[in-house]
């Protein structure tokens, strides 16, 4: 076999800018060198002392970063709600119900459709630097398309979440009923193809009791808690994140004193989805209160067709750092590694030896780009596994 032939099993990085390893014990280097091998970072250090490798990418000073972790998107759906969306914009207010809509069109959609738009989306995803992302179900809301919805996203990803309990769905019966299926019949034929459960604990949805009934049949299951919570208003979500050991809580824009502490004591990460106040013109959250209780802060898309249509983690970076006070260093954290411990993740969202080869090469020197120069494509090269995908 000539040296041609064989596989390429290293690539070395050279000449990278700024390395953004997301690892808290060496979060930045510059002049950095990285060298993948087997689908794994083997070595990250100065550029110039790096080991030989089969293959070497010339970053030629750009900034590398760890493939984003959107930690949060329901990306099995059909329709949109185009017309919802520019009535908002028109003054409408935002309101759960909304969701009943998609549900409709979702359950009129065939397997195919609804797995050619999810692989639409999430190509979506990793163009623009998503190299994880759970996926929801949530807009089935019957045993039998919560289960299908399920079994598409994992097609597509690892991070499975059931959301059965997004709302009621207007065919059922009565709320207790249907909080009845959710931890019964509908969780026995999801829980296979999920790795966490999820409900959407809010006034128009479930209450404290439901969602906490819900999350519980879900770990009873094998399953890991994370939960929609106080994104409409103040409610118990945060508490009963804490309560139940949640790996994250979704949304948090309206947090009491003791919702904040709640999360800095416990450790639940709280995950801030911005595309979902931008989309709905709502207050954003105050990413600052919590940075500065000590909170570990995620960043994520949402991708939703109702509340935040956007599958783009550079724009939800932007956001952050414009709206929610959030430094750029932190909101790249916040999109990286802030993803990986909102799903408990150690191998996603750093660049450190044992980490998996996913990352970003970004048309400029740094990561402060992705907020100063919102909405320029700076997504030049993304990399899976070690593997060049864009
Ligand atoms: O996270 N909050 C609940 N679910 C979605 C919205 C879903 C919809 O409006 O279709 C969200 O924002
Ligand atoms: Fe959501």
């Amino acid at each position: 076999m000539t040296s041609e032939d064989r596989p390429v099993t290293s690539t070395l990085f050279d000449r990278v800018g700024l390395l953004y390893t997301g690892d808290p014990a060496r979060e930045e280097i510059e002049n950095a060198a990285l060298v993948v091998e087997g689908g794994e970072v083997v070595w990250a250090g100065p550029a110039g002392a790096a080991p030989h490798a089969d293959e070497r990418v010339d970053v030629e000073g750009r900034c590398v970063i760890p493939g984003f972790v959107d930690s949060h998107a329901h990306l099995v759906f059909a329709g949109d709600r185009t017309a919802e969306f520019a009535a908002r914009m028109a003054g409408r207010p935002y309101t759960a119900g909304g969701i009943r809509t998609t549900v409709s069109a979702t359950r009129a959609a065939s397997d195919a459709e609804l797995a050619a738009r999810t692989a639409t989306l999430v190509a979506e995803t990793l163009a623009q630097g998503t190299t994880t992302v759970e996926i929801k179900s949530g807009y089935g809301l019957t045993v039998e398309d919560e289960r299908r919805s399920l079994e598409i996203a994992r097609r597509f990803t690892e991070e499975t979440t059931y959301l059965g309990a997004h709302v009621v769905p207007p065919d059922a019966s009565s709320a207790d009923e249907y909080v009845r299926t959710v931890t019964g019949e509908m969780l026995e034929a999801c829980a296979p193809h999920a790795r966490w459960v999820d409900v959407f604990c809010e006034r128009g949805a479930f209450d404290a009791d439901q969602s906490r009934e819900i999350l519980l049949a879900g770990v009873k299951a094998g399953l890991l808690p994370r939960i929609h919570a106080n994104q409409l208003g103040e409610g118990p979500g945060v508490r009963i994140a804490a309560e139940v050991g949640a790996a994250s809580a979704d949304h948090c824009t309206h947090l009491s004193d003791d919702d904040v502490l709640a999360l800095s004591s416990s450790g639940v990460v709280a995950t801030l989805l911005p595309g979902a106040e931008f989309s709905t013109r709502s207050p954003y959250p105050d990413a600052r209160r919590l940075l500065d209780a000590g909170v570990t802060v995620a960043l994520a898309t949402d991708c939703n067709p109702g509340s935040s249509f956007t599958s783009s983690m550079p724009f939800c970076v932007a956001l952050a750092v414009r709206e929610m006070r959030m430094t750029p260093l932190e909101a790249i954290r916040a999109a990286t590694y802030g993803g990986a411990r909102a799903l408990r993740r150690g191998d996603v969202g750093t660049l450190r030896v044992g980490s998996r080869g996913d990352l970003v090469i970004l048309d400029a020197p740094t990561y402060v780009h992705l907020a100063y120069r919102p909405g320029v494509p700076l997504v030049r090269q993304v990399w899976k596994g070690g593997r060049r995908l864009v």
